[in-house]
């Protein structure tokens, strides 16, 4: 494995991989998810890059861009067997000057996470575009655990012609159905149990029945709402379950796809 920081490191290391090249971006914390993309990137390529970079852009004012997790010595002995090249950039890199132009995530950047998140998307979108370029990947793995993310990335993909296929891997869960989560590790033991709500909301398959659930609870819902998946436009009959809460102060999302 060749550890890159820097875009001359990584376009050397670039240079030397063989055959159908993979991406799979994270802001590292891994965890089995993030492991499960690599895996899959192993099984659709023949050379894995994984990137690990927290993206500003991405973070409101208000949110933990500060205190959120970095373990990059746990990182790179988890992927250490499975990637080829892994990109671990400092801000400046990424952005050597301010990042004035930047993607737009349209009306798919404005509704439920988007809402909740002003700028999010567009943050996501623009660092995920600029390492699609830096990295030249044939194909980039998404989870569909964030699947407004994963919504907004086809989206791009397809509006501005990037040469790139994307691919999304299912979510992997905890055996009590907690989907995975880098932020999961701000849960108290209490506050753990209370996560628990949004996968047992999302198995009611039913808007008000999981709304219900979280009466007389300590979380605090955001959305329980029903979704086309690939516009994110509120639809009674749309194929996507979509859930946010605050458990404590640590805000969480899933999602479930209705069975094709
Ligand atoms: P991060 O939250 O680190 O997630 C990196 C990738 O792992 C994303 O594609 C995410 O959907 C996927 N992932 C996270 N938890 C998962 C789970 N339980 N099961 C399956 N996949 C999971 O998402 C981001 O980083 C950033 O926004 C990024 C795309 C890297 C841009 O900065």
């Amino acid at each position: 494995m060749i550890v890159a920081s820097t875009r001359e490191q990584l376009a050397a290391a670039r240079k030397d991989l063989r055959g159908r090249v993979a991406v799979v971006m994270t802001m590292g914390a891994l965890h089995e998810g993030h492991l499960e993309l690599v895996r899959q990137a192993r099984t659709q390529a023949d050379s894995v890059i994984v990137t690990i970079f927290v993206n500003p852009l991405q973070f409101g004012a208000n949110e933990d861009l500060d205190k959120y997790p970095r373990t990059l010595e746990q990182d790179l002995a988890l992927i250490g067997d499975l990637t080829d090249v892994v990109f671990t950039p400092a801000p400046d890199v990424v952005y050597p000057t301010e990042a004035l132009v930047r993607v737009s995530a349209g009306a798919l950047g404005d509704v439920f996470e988007g809402a909740s998140r002003p700028g999010h998307f567009d943050g996501v979108l623009t660092v995920v575009l600029k390492l699609m370029h830096l990295t030249q990947p044939d194909v980039a793995l998404f989870g569909e655990k964030d699947a407004q993310q994963l919504a907004a990335i086809r989206r791009m993909v397809a509006d501005l012609d990037v040469p790139v296929t994307v691919l999304g891997v299912p979510t992997v869960r905890e055996p009590d159905g907690l989907a995975l989560s880098s932020r999961n590790r701000y849960l108290s033991q209490e506050e753990r149990e209370t996560a628990l709500l949004l996968s047992k909301a999302l198995q009611t398959r039913d808007v008000r029945a999981g709304r219900a659930l979280f009466d007389g609870s300590s979380a605090t819902l955001d959305y329980l709402e029903r979704v086309d998946s690939t516009t994110f436009a509120a639809a009674p009959d749309g194929d996507l379950l979509v859930i946010a809460a605050k458990v404590g102060t640590t805000r969480l999302i899933d999602n479930l796809k209705d069975a094709p």
